[in-house]
């Protein structure tokens, strides 16, 4: 109960101290010593995501709390592919470890993680209404909230404004609009001299983002969500079929043939580079593709994803901060995921890092709007996005997931034709939810 008070007394003070003044609390453990000082819990260890400048975001955040409370915090940089990190949070989670205290965890991981987690509902009653609803609805497990809203993404299309026009085209409204488009630039390109010029580029390695890429073409071509809201089994049907073998004919073709090992890092470099069109990404890549040393600086827009015949369909991603049940300083790492998801740090991250925030009130801040308007646009875009099958399959998502990314692996490399491919997930799937 006292280090409970304690731990309020710091967290006032780190709000304060953080964006106010510098001065230490008077009990910092780094200098300390006394009965106060000793009982201070001294470090917090937090798993991150490193890509682009979630790291130094946070390093800069970790100082701030450092100074304001005394508490050290470490970071341990994760796998960036979500699928390994995942397997990396189990193994820790499953040997009750205490090494991390805070876990940087994916939207679709709640009902995988959930028993290992503490349940955040107290210590974020009076915050919890100012997150955006549906993803602390999503964050809560048989009533328990166990991830705080860190920020949200979507799958969105960065394109070049000054190749489309020259070649005199609009942005794709549909994906034959975007084969179309990236074919006409990639071969007029290659004519003026950019011999490895390429039309678009994508997530194709077998892993998560996989996952995300090809239930935006799936869905966006009528063909479902893996697993529909009322747990049928939707991924081998003649247009989910269509849609993958469009994109495995551009493997090699738009598309370069390493696209079957890129995660977010390889498309977005390369489209940094200046030599493809299209790209469909999550928007950090807005910060590093607009920065003023990317050398697509000013020539880089960014749109909704193609439609289908099934209408648009934009995966909804986004990352929550959790505290393990095996911390041994649940109390410290919970105000230390205060400020990070705190109104202020999540307003540097969209204006530093062009991070979505996870609050919806920060949509309106103009000093966003003004500096970034695809924020406000995005809000849009994120509360209609596509949410991979989490909610449905729980503690089984990972394995649906996996079978699925597989499977549409296969397509990509051509190891399998999409039929029998898409029907062994299907197989795959009902043994998994147990649906034969
Ligand atoms: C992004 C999304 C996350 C998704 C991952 C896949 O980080 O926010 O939800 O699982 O990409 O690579």
């Amino acid at each position: 109960m006292q280090s409970a008070i304690r731990w309020m007394w710091v967290a006032l003070g780190c709000m304060t101290g953080l964006w106010g003044c510098s001065s230490p609390a008077p009990e910092s453990a780094a200098s300390g010593s006394g009965a106060s000082a000793r009982s201070r819990p001294e470090i917090i260890r937090i798993n991150v995501d490193p890509i682009a400048r979630n790291l130094a975001l946070t390093e800069q955040l970790a100082a701030e709390f450092t100074s304001a409370t005394g508490t050290r915090i470490e970071i341990i940089k994760g796998p960036t592919d979500a699928t390994e990190r995942l397997s990396q949070y189990l193994q820790y989670l499953g040997a009750h470890s205490p090494d991390i205290d805070i876990y940087q965890i994916d939207v679709i991981w709640p009902g995988v993680l959930a028993e290992h987690l503490v349940d955040l509902a107290g210590a974020f009653d009076q915050e919890r209404a100012e997150f955006f609803e549906p993803i602390v609805r999503n964050n809560t497990v048989d009533g328990r909230l166990v991830g705080i809203p860190w920020f949200a993404d979507a799958g969105v299309l960065y394109y070049r404004t000054d190749l489309l026009e020259k070649y005199g085209l609009s942005v794709p409204k549909t994906w034959d609009e975007l084969g179309a488009a990236a074919r006409t630039i990639q071969e007029g390109e290659r004519a003026a001299g950019t011999a490895d010029f390429w039309g678009f580029v994508f997530q194709g390695k077998a892993y998560e983002g996989l996952t995300c890429n090809a239930l935006e073409w799936i869905a966006s071509s009528g063909g479902g969500t893996i697993v529909d809201a009322d747990g049928g089994v939707s991924v081998n049907n003649e247009a989910a079929a269509r849609a993958v073998s469009r994109m495995a004919g551009w493997v090699g073709t738009i598309a370069p043939p390493g696209v079957t090992t890129y995660q977010e890092e390889e498309a977005r470099q390369l489209f940094q580079s200046g030599r493809v069109a299209f790209m469909r990404n999550w928007p950090y890549a807005y910060a590093l593709t607009h920065s003023q040393d990317s050398p697509v600086h000013g020539k880089v827009g960014l749109a909704a994803l193609p439609a289908g015949p099934g209408g648009r369909a934009s995966a909804l991603g986004g990352w929550q901060l959790a505290v393990s049940k095996y911390s041994r300083n649940p109390e410290a790492a919970t105000e230390f995921v205060r400020l990070l998801t705190s109104r202020e740090a999540q307003k540097r991250r969209a204006l530093e890092a062009s991070l979505l925030p996870s609050r919806p009130a920060l949509y309106d801040d103009p000093e966003i709007a003004t500096a970034i308007p695809f924020i406000p646009q995005m809000k849009e875009i994120f509360l209609n996005a596509t949410p991979r099958p989490s909610a449905q399959t729980g503690a089984r998502y990972n394995e649906v997931s996996t079978e699925f990314f597989q499977a549409v692996h296969r397509v990509l490399t051509g190891e399998q034709p999409p039929d029998v491919s898409l029907a062994a997930a299907e197989r795959a799937l009902k043994e998994v939810l147990g649906r034969p």
